[in-house]
């Protein structure tokens, strides 16, 4: 791995880490990513999910959002309100992610799980509005923790959310999430969940 400093004029990326898939990624989306893996991880303990699937969705979970690194950072940092093509174009991350993990040989579980982060339970989601136990349950873990990350972070159009305003946010619009999958997140003690937290990188 080697690493360089942001260029002038690059909006979010203090310092930007380069491997062969996450070259493009901005530090904000890598931490974020990490930070949703260590939340799946230990939302699949409590689950009651054998070692082996842990690991994989662990492994989905850091990989979730890589399809980024093929969006426009344009896009991607656009502070206002985004027009229908643009969040089209972002749309499509779910599904270059599967592609970009499947290159790296991942297996089919992982690849779904990655494909489907943004689906959800009522089948108002993407990329396919698969509903129900049609959505494979890695990503229905995923998109859990990715909805609570993402709703903690500092965004160029979003405030920072309190632990309790994300959960009550989420609570809010649970038909959008798999009801195990979320009782389990919401009942489940965040004290446990290991790595670096929200805000405490550089405010990411
Ligand atoms: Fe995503």
């Amino acid at each position: 791995m080697k690493y360089r400093k942001r260029k002038r004029g690059d909006d979010l990326g203090v310092l930007k880490l380069e491997t062969d898939n996450t070259k493009a990624m901005q530090l904000p989306d890598l931490l974020h990513c990490y930070r949703v893996a260590n939340l799946v991880f230990t939302l699949c303990i409590k689950l009651g999910i054998e070692n082996k699937v842990r690991e994989e969705m662990f492994i989905a979970a850091t990989l979730h959002d890589v399809g980024k690194s093929m969006i426009s950072k344009d896009i991607l940092n656009k502070p206002g309100k985004l027009n229908s093509t643009e969040w089209n174009a972002i749309k499509h991350h779910a599904e270059l992610g599967g592609v970009i993990a499947s290159n790296m040989n991942q297996n089919l579980s992982i690849v779904k799980s990655i494909v489907h982060h943004h689906e959800n339970y009522d089948g108002t989601g993407y990329p396919r509005q698969l509903q129900g136990e049609e959505i494979p349950l890695g990503a229905s873990i995923i998109r859990v923790c990715d909805t609570y990350d993402a709703l903690r972070m500092k965004r160029p159009y979003k405030k920072a959310f309190s632990h309790e305003e994300a959960l009550n946010e989420m609570k809010n619009e649970k038909e959008k999430y798999h009801p195990k999958v979320f009782n389990s997140f919401i009942s489940m003690n965040f004290e446990e969940v290991k790595g670096v937290k929200v805000g405490s990188m550089n405010g990411f």
